[in-house]
């Protein structure tokens, strides 16, 4: 079961206007989130108590939500709450992402979920980019794009053809026709080559390094900066990586570059990795993180850099936990 939540607002407590607010904040829900109307099992309404002219359940009805059942209530008068505001529930069989629809002047109800906010977050390997991205992600129910995922994807798709992934016009005929789709299952993003779902296939130690040395070539980062934008430009997210905030989004609302020692980043690595089973070395793990770090800032396009604008945080001494709070209180100054 899922309950989707919206609100809008009209201007004056009249029919006419009710029964077009209702219509057009049901047919948005049912867009948003991709519904047929027939799964809709109920819809719940709740009005201010300005609001007599109408019952929005009846403008419901007449706009074609006919299968599922319909109530309205009204609210208590609350001091200095919304004027002439509608609220829905809307109550869903099926399991689903809930995407609320806040319309006109009820928007300022639930401002994180209307304003469409680009959170970039740039750094090196093991700076813990992604656990917090996923975090913020997760809090603000917004969407997390790993975007070294992508470069990874390609560094795996030249294995498996057998190119070399410093053969440039081997792997520019690749980037023609490569089969690379980001999807999301249960809020968590799933990479998919070709068809085939990878996304812990690139997670392999080796595939580390060579996405670090794919990722130097024009043809591929065009193409996946290109991806990223579409992507970005939809809808908010949180997008890490190492050249978000300087090139991909430069305009993002919110820019942090996270960074830690190389001792403590392989050291997380170190950890993350024997927690999956793999038998690794904490000294090859660092020789190759500082290896990383070397071609990922040294490249000539797009090199792993802190955008002007962009918050540093150094989180060699700070928890998970210490980080997040640090950033929402940003994000929170803002949203
Ligand atoms: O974040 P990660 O370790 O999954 O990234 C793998 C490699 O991909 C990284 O070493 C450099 C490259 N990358 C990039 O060049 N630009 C990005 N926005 C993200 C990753």
């Amino acid at each position: 079961m899922t309950i989707i939540r919206g609100a809008i607002t009209i201007k004056q407590d009249e029919k006419e206007e009710i029964q077009s607010a209702v219509k057009e904040l049901l047919e948005e829900i049912v867009s948003a989130n991709n519904l047929k109307r027939e799964e809709i099992l109920s819809i719940v309404f709740s009005s201010t108590s300005d609001i007599h002219s109408y019952y929005p359940a009846k403008a419901a009805r007449e706009a074609g939500f006919e299968s599922s059942s319909l109530f309205s209530a009204m609210e208590p008068e609350i001091n200095g709450g919304l004027k002439l505001c509608i609220r829905v529930m809307l109550f869903i069989e099926r399991n689903l992402k809930a995407h609320p629809v806040y319309l006109r002047d009820a928007k300022a109800l639930r401002k994180d979920l209307t304003q469409k906010i680009n959170i970039a977050i740039d750094g090196p390997s093991g700076s813990g980019k992604s656990t917090v991205a996923k975090r913020l992600a997760k809090d603000y129910d917004i969407l997390y794009l790993d975007t070294g995922a992508m470069y990874r994807a390609c560094a795996l798709k030249a294995i498996q053809s057998g190119v070399n992934v410093e053969d440039e016009r081997n792997i520019f005929n690749l980037m023609q026709s490569i089969d690379l789709a980001i999807e999301y299952q249960n809020g968590s993003q799933i990479t998919l080559l070709d068809g085939n779902d990878v996304s812990t296939e690139i997670r392999q130690p080796h595939i580390s390094m060579a996405a670090s040395t794919v990722s130097k070539l024009p043809c591929v980062r065009q193409k996946m900066v290109e991806k990223q934008r579409e992507i970005a430009k939809k809808m908010s997210c949180v997008l890490d990586g190492r050249d978000i905030g300087t090139v991909v989004l430069p305009d993002a609302e919110f820019k942090f570059f996270l960074t830690a020692s190389p001792e403590v980043r392989a050291k997380r690595r170190f950890d993350e990795l024997t927690a999956k089973g793999y038998s690794v070395d904490y000294e090859t793990i660092k020789t190759e993180i500082i290896q990383r770090d070397i071609q990922d800032t040294s490249r000539e396009i797009s090199p792993l850099k802190q955008a002007e604008d962009a918050i540093l945080i150094d989180s060699s001494q700070m928890s998970v936990e210490a980080v997040i709070t640090a950033i929402k209180s940003k994000l929170q100054e803002k949203i």
